[in-house]
């Protein structure tokens, strides 16, 4: 991390020992801001600090949009780290699977990357097996954003913008995204998602942040509740096969509070063809009106934080970290070991360009496409 020239030199010589970044107030109250280093051709970096009247706070990076940290009390008051990420940003760009990253342009998975729209077929960039995954090689989680902090009477925010060009990974027509983090009087992480194109394309945007409730250790003993009675079947490669099938009587039933590790040695997965087993599936949310909606509650029982996500998405991919092993050093040098965070990605079904009777991601010029997911933090 750089510490910025301007710093008063005595202020460098003794805060030099702890590389600390310097944080500067923006002009938004609740919003500071530091150089968080440069990417390999040479764009700077900056993290954004956010907050609110409570003490909680959510640090995000101009880099991918990601959140790198999420700091909310325990029962106790005593503030802990809840998200899995890396303290510098050569962390991020030795590459990662997608730690608290903006997805997009399509989150998930399309099948060998193809997709026709009006009639023309579109090949993507394939980075995962035969498939395009979290939009591509360098999808939206590898790209630098524009920061603005907004003045929001809801709690400090910052707006992230990004023009995706023509052809990028393979998608038709630039798409102008920005995605607002807003930290609320409420102890709520706001993100809200909104993007313009001027040719038709799919869009399909969500945040992939790894939560682990208890701030370490594994997310085995997490309570979770999906407010979903079907999830979406995959295949070997994880494309959904099509069906939507009920969750009843099945080690996918979170209707009712389960613990994640309960059931989690029946998801046995296909280590052969590459897939570790475990949760890795989209479930289908019972609102589904487009409507702010209970889509998630999370409980974890030693810390007493409990996580409810609020989402317009008809989606949310219940992912438990299966692909950690143990090679990722992150935070604090903490060893990333397999079901060492979840996430809970919020957006539309995998594969929905080639699936007809899921809801269309298809956006046209003269159109906006939005979603807004809330987390809200409080302890029980
Ligand atoms: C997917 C997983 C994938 C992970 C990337 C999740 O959204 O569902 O299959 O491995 O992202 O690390």
């Amino acid at each position: 991390m750089n510490i910025r020239t301007l710093v008063p030199c005595a202020f460098v010589a003794f805060c030099a020992c702890s590389h600390a970044p310097v944080m500067q107030s923006s002009s938004v109250a609740g919003v500071s801001q530091s150089d968080f280093g440069k990417t390999a051709d040479g764009n700077s970096v900056e993290l954004y600090t956010l907050t609110n009247a409570q003490g909680l706070k959510a640090s995000i990076l101009t880099y991918g949009a990601l959140v790198t940290k999420l700091e909310v009390p325990d029962r106790n008051g005593k503030l802990g780290d809840i998200v899995l990420g890396f303290d510098n940003l050569e962390g991020y760009l030795a590459g990662h699977p997608y730690f608290g990253a903006t997805i997009g342009r399509v989150a998930n998975r399309i099948a060998k990357g193809k997709f026709t729209l009006d009639g023309k077929t579109y090949s993507l960039a394939i980075n995962n097996g035969p498939n395009h995954l979290h939009g591509g090689l360098a999808g939206f989680d590898k790209r630098v954003w524009k920061a603005e902090p907004i003045a929001s009477s809801e709690g400090p925010a910052v707006k992230f913008s990004y023009r995706s060009p023509d052809g990028e990974e393979g998608y038709p027509g630039n798409l102008d995204v920005s995605v607002v983090y807003t930290l609320t009087a409420q102890n709520e992480l706001k993100i809200q998602y909104a993007a313009t194109t001027d040719q038709a394309t799919p869009v399909n945007l969500t945040n992939h942040s790894y939560f682990n409730l208890a701030g370490g250790g594994d997310i085995l003993g997490h309570d979770l509740t999906i407010h979903a009675r079907r999830f979406t079947p995959v295949d070997e490669t994880l494309i959904p096969t099509g069906k939507l099938q009920s969750v009843k009587n099945s080690p996918m039933d979170f209707t009712k509070p389960h613990q994640i590790g309960e059931r989690i040695a029946q998801l046995k997965g296909n280590p052969e063809k590459g897939n570790p087993g475990g949760y890795d599936h989209n479930y289908v949310l019972n609102s589904g009106t487009g409507e702010l909606a209970p889509a998630v509650r999370v409980r974890e029982p030693n810390s007493g934080r409990v996580m409810e996500i609020f989402t317009t998405e008809p989606g949310v991919q219940f992912y438990s970290g299966n692909f950690l092993d143990g090679t990722l050093k992150g935070k604090g040098g903490v060893v990333y070991q397999k079901h060492a965070g979840f996430c809970l990605e919020t957006d539309h079904f995998p594969d929905s360009v080639n699936q007809p009777k899921f809801p269309s991601i298809i956006l046209r010029p003269g159109k906006t496409y939005t979603q807004t997911t809330i987390h809200k933090f409080s302890v029980e």
